[in-house]
């Protein structure tokens, strides 16, 4: 019923709302601007096929082919590992290259039905393959709030132990 695929021009950036504006304009303003000159990678879920948006509008989406539902956006970033876990910082360098998980968000009327479980989960994939060819030791995020913060830990990510707001998940 939904597809995850690169951000392009043709979605539909301006629909989206999940509530978090600072969130929904980056996805208008700069996601694209950010994607051509390399610095960062957005995905987005959108509906699978026709039926799919059949379907939701029955449900009483209002959805088009081009909606975004959700999206996030990966960047590469060197973090101290004293924005680490405690346990985690011991086995590293001063310095490690992660993935930083930029962004991640779904539309307010669909929160709490498993989309953002279904990103996160791309989001490690994309992470584990792209680590196979570069090194990357594992996704970071700043969550946005305490509550993200423990979004991030129902799948494992670990927060800092000075900064709860800083969170990794090892890949290794
Ligand atoms: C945070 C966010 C991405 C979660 O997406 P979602 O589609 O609502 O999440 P899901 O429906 O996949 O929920 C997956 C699980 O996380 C839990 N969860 C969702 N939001 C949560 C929150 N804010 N705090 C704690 N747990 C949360 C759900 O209860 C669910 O648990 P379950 O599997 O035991 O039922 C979404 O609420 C959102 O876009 N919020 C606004 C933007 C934002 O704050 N993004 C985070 C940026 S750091």
């Amino acid at each position: 019923m939904i597809r995850l695929e690169p951000l392009t021009g043709h979605h539909d950036r301006n629909g989206f709302d999940c509530g978090v504006e600072a969130l929904d304009v980056w996805l208008k303003q700069t996601a694209l601007q950010h994607q051509g000159k390399g610095i960062s990678r957005s995905f987005v879920a959108v509906p699978a096929d026709e039926s799919a948006v059949q379907s939701w509008a029955e449900s009483g989406y209002p959805v088009q082919a081009l909606s975004i539902l959700g999206f996030y956006a990966l960047t590469s970033a060197f973090v101290l590992t004293e924005d680490l876990p405690a346990r985690q910082a011991k086995r590293y360098p001063r310095q490690i290259p992660v993935t930083r998980l930029g962004r991640l968000a779904t539309r307010s009327d669909m929160q709490g039905q498993g989309l953002g479980r279904l990103l996160l989960a791309d989001a490690v994939n994309r992470a584990h393959t792209a680590a196979q060819a570069v090194g990357i030791a594992g996704l970071f995020v700043d969550a946005k709030n305490e509550a993200a913060a423990r979004f991030y830990q129902r799948y494992g990510f670990i927060p800092s132990t000075d900064q709860p707001l800083k969170l990794f998940l090892s890949l290794w």
